[in-house]
């Protein structure tokens, strides 16, 4: 079992710090889109018109895109496929990890940049989150680059974990030749459904990738939201929520470095902050839920979202007693 955030088994919190989607969500675009998805019938197997859809708004042919159910469901396929060690660089979302273990292939979370770069040598495929999870920090043009250019000299498939790039604030580099996965689930506030997609470098690999998928990995509703949220519609949505999302966690942060916590910011819609080791369980116990980061290696850090001011009330009063 990987931790994320959202659901833990206990009764819903009033308010929830712990899930990265964007609290302006879900997308009434999407959702209404969702809503007119024919359920009666299979989908289209091959998934020929989505893939036209996601083709045309990447700019790419039809037959590099890969439909997935949900991002994570991408990563374990990818680990599957390329069946080899795989490298990340940490910390980072431990969907790597699990999709390593679970397909019975070496794991190995590099600590620093230059360690990922060496590192690359002896992987047979590489995640980077662009922004990063947890740390929402995001790597610059010439470092992603370089791995791209040492993944191609060793023959290690790159990925770009693209899971958060909708909600940066700056430009997010990403190199040519590497592979790119979406989980635009998060951004449009949807994590319910469970849709990505990946673009392949080449048609080759894509086909390899979708041969090693059950036929109709995604249904008719997830069909619907991945083709939707290529629309203008849906993106407008997202780029109205924007500059309120980054007001909401300046003053997420702001707040918390008033308290005394050492907060680090990131490009996108989250931040870390040292809460101290029992805040997420004190925090839970009066109706908020912040991720803990421990099982990460960083024991004293929680992960917070951008979240509406009442949200933010609510945390400051329950800081205030711990
Ligand atoms: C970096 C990153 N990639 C992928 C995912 C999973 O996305 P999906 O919901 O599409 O499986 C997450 C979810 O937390 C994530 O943080």
């Amino acid at each position: 079992m990987t931790f994320h955030g959202g659901p833990d088994g206990g009764p819903e919190p009033r308010h929830d710090f712990s899930s990265n989607a964007n609290a302006l969500g879900p997308n009434p675009v999407l959702l209404a889109a969702i809503r007119r998805a024919d359920l009666s019938r299979y989908p289209d197997p091959n998934y020929g018109a989505l893939r036209e859809v996601l083709a045309a708004h990447h700019r790419v042919p039809a037959e590099s895109v890969v439909p997935g159910s949900g991002a994570s469901e991408l990563i374990h396929r990818l680990v599957r496929v390329r069946a080899g060690a795989v490298l990340a660089l940490g910390p980072t979302f431990g969907e790597y990890a699990h999709a390593a273990r679970a397909a019975g292939v070496g794991y190995r979370e590099a600590r620093s940049r230059e360690a990922f770069l060496r590192g690359l040598e002896n992987a047979a495929l590489a995640f980077l989150a662009q922004p990063n999870n947890p740390t929402g920090e995001l790597f610059e043009a010439g470092f992603v680059q370089e791995a791209a250019r040492r993944a191609s000299r060793y023959g290690a498939w790159l990925v770009f974990d693209l899971a958060y790039a909708p909600l940066a604030d700056v430009y997010v580099p990403v190199p040519e030749g590497a592979f790119r996965l979406f989980a635009p689930n998060k951004a449009h506030g949807l994590t319910g459904v469970r849709a990505g997609y990946l673009i392949a470098p080449s048609e080759n690999l894509a086909a390899r990738l979708t041969r090693a998928a059950p036929s109709w990995v995604i249904g008719a509703a997830e069909v619907a939201f991945l083709c939707a949220q290529a629309g203008v519609g849906a993106r407008n949505w997202l780029q109205g929520t924007l500059p309120v999302l980054f007001a909401w966690r300046r003053r997420l942060a702001g707040l918390l470095r008033e308290r005394g916590y050492a907060v680090q910011e990131g490009a996108a819609n989250f931040i870390m902050a040292r809460l101290g080791e029992d805040a997420a369980a004190f925090l839970r116990a009066r109706g908020l839920r912040v991720r803990p980061l421990a099982d990460k290696g960083l024991p004293d850090w929680a992960r917070l979202s951008a979240q509406p001011p009442e949200a933010l009330a609510a945390l400051a009063a329950a800081l205030k007693e711990h």
